[in-house]
């Protein structure tokens, strides 16, 4: 089970100017009740895509069937996609797969290689290929994008497709699976025409919040993961979610602390830090999930209002020796959201060893799992004395379940925050210019016009060159 522990952010702990207090609470009670409303009605209405998902068994019983067809003949599985379809397939991997999954032999792997190509940097892509070799004949590619348009998928699919067509000859096709739109779109037409097996992105449901459909089931699906889990996990957590009383419910304190933190007490900056590897990029989910849907420059009504809050991710207890300096005494403009595991995956103890050493034996016999928790909460002590807030995410395990508790939180946290800053939180108007632009830049056609307007901006002149 995830829990969420939010002592440490109320004024009780780290005083009135920074910590939410008896007023604040009453202040924003009834705007938090309206906003659980609000998406309630939605999720009732069936018009928020991403309520619907852990309750759709047929994702995952597709994603499963195509993973059992292709699992016994594949060695490594190449995923090609950017942010929302790529973000939660690497997250999932992280978290539920060990950290030297792809070096495991066969036999101790429970599915192949996984590769998540989600940049075009052609060293790392370059790499990719290389390490690929003459397994190329046994790799599966799942080219995951929801537009079928993005510059980056598309480009890096084009690679790998021809680099399959050439290698395998005809029956390439059989070797690549694509998930996009079902009904429309470039990668769509182009899957039907070459014959891939397809998946479905869902047309109601945002790249950032996709990782429970195809997008991210079927990586994980090939990979072992027990995905029946993780939307069992999400539907727990959306039941809790969806209770009315706020002190109830996780996903609507998380939003309400998060909120006044932003608004009130002038701490935009949310700093999520797993006390975990596994967890580490779970944070980066998390990462786009909260800036996208939540970075927004008007509301609803147009209004210019800059909403959002700045999501940075730290691991602990790495971060403490580079990072906690500046959390504890630098500008208190932050909320820490530390993730922790009650219990590991694994364990390791200390050994019996340097009894003559005065200065270690407190470690001698210790579980390496004991001290990541002690140097968590003395992380938490030494930021709550310093009167900066914190909460904790506590897993109980670090498994498919607890995995998609989190993500169903986050997501509907999410949704409470936009209605609270009164904004659209499924779109992401101010990606589209950065894709057009990069389109002018490349030649694309009809962007001619674009390419001419940002020449000025971009021109190398010498007196700003040093
Ligand atoms: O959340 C989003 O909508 C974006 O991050 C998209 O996932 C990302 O731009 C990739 O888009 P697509 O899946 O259409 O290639």
């Amino acid at each position: 089970m995830v829990q969420l522990l939010w002592k440490n952010a109320t004024a009780e702990v780290v005083g009135n100017e920074h910590g939410i207090s008896q007023a604040d609470l009453e202040t924003i009670h009834d705007r938090l009740v309206g906003a659980h409303r609000a998406v309630m009605d939605q999720v009732q209405a069936g018009r928020l895509g991403f309520a619907k998902l852990p309750t759709r068994t047929d994702y995952a019983q597709q994603a499963k069937d195509l993973a059992a067809k292709y699992r016994p003949d594949t060695t490594d599985l190449v995923v090609l996609g950017i942010g929302g379809s790529a973000l939660g397939n690497v997250a999932l991997q992280a978290a539920l797969n060990p950290s030297t999954y792809n070096l495991l032999s066969d036999s101790k792997r429970p599915g192949p290689r996984l590769y998540v190509l989600d940049n075009v940097d052609p060293s790392m892509v370059a790499d990719v290929i290389a390490l690929l070799g003459r397994r190329l004949k046994t790799t599966l590619v799942n080219v995951i994008s929801k537009s079928g348009e993005t510059a980056e998928t598309a480009s890096q699919f084009m690679v790998f497709r021809e680099l399959m067509r050439k290698r395998l000859g005809e029956g390439f096709a059989k070797r690549i699976v694509a998930t996009t739109d079902l009904h429309k779109g470039t990668l769509h037409d182009i899957a039907a025409r070459d014959g891939y097996a397809m998946l479905e992105v869902p047309s109601d449901v945002g790249g950032r919040f996709s990782v429970l459909t195809p997008v991210g089931l079927f990586s994980a699906a090939m990979c072992g993961i027990d995905i029946d889990q993780l939307l069992a996990g999400a539907a727990a957590m959306k039941q809790r979610t969806e209770i009315h009383h706020w002190h109830q419910n996780p996903a609507a304190i998380l939003a309400m602390v998060l909120h006044l933190a932003a608004t009130a007490k002038g701490k935009p900056l949310h700093v999520m830090m797993p006390y975990s590897n596994r967890l580490y990029l779970l944070a980066d989910w998390y990462r786009q999930l909260w800036a996208e849907s939540l970075g927004k420059r008007t509301d609803r009504q147009g209004r210019e209002v800059f909403a959002g809050a700045t999501p940075i991710k730290a691991l602990g207890t790495t971060d403490q020796h580079s990072q906690v300096q500046l959390y504890r005494e630098g500008p208190n403009d932050k909320v820490v959201i530390f993730l922790e595991a009650v219990q590991h995956p694994q364990e390791v103890r200390v050994p019996d060893v340097f009894a003559d050493v005065a200065g270690l034996g407190y470690l001698r016999k210790a579980k390496l799992s004991k001290l990541l928790g002690a140097e968590k909460q003395a992380t938490e002590y030494a930021l709550a004395v310093s009167k900066r807030p914190s909460l904790t995410i506590r897993f109980d395990q670090i498994v498919p379940f607890t995995v998609g508790e989190f993500i169903y939180l986050w997501e509907f946290t999410t949704a409470i925050m936009g209605e609270l800053w009164n904004i659209d939180a499924y779109d992401q108007p101010a990606v589209e210019l950065g894709k057009q632009a990069a389109f002018a830049l490349m030649g694309r056609d009809g962007y001619a016009d674009l390419a001419k307007e940002m020449k000025p901006f971009l021109r190398a002149d010498k007196d700003y060159v040093v």
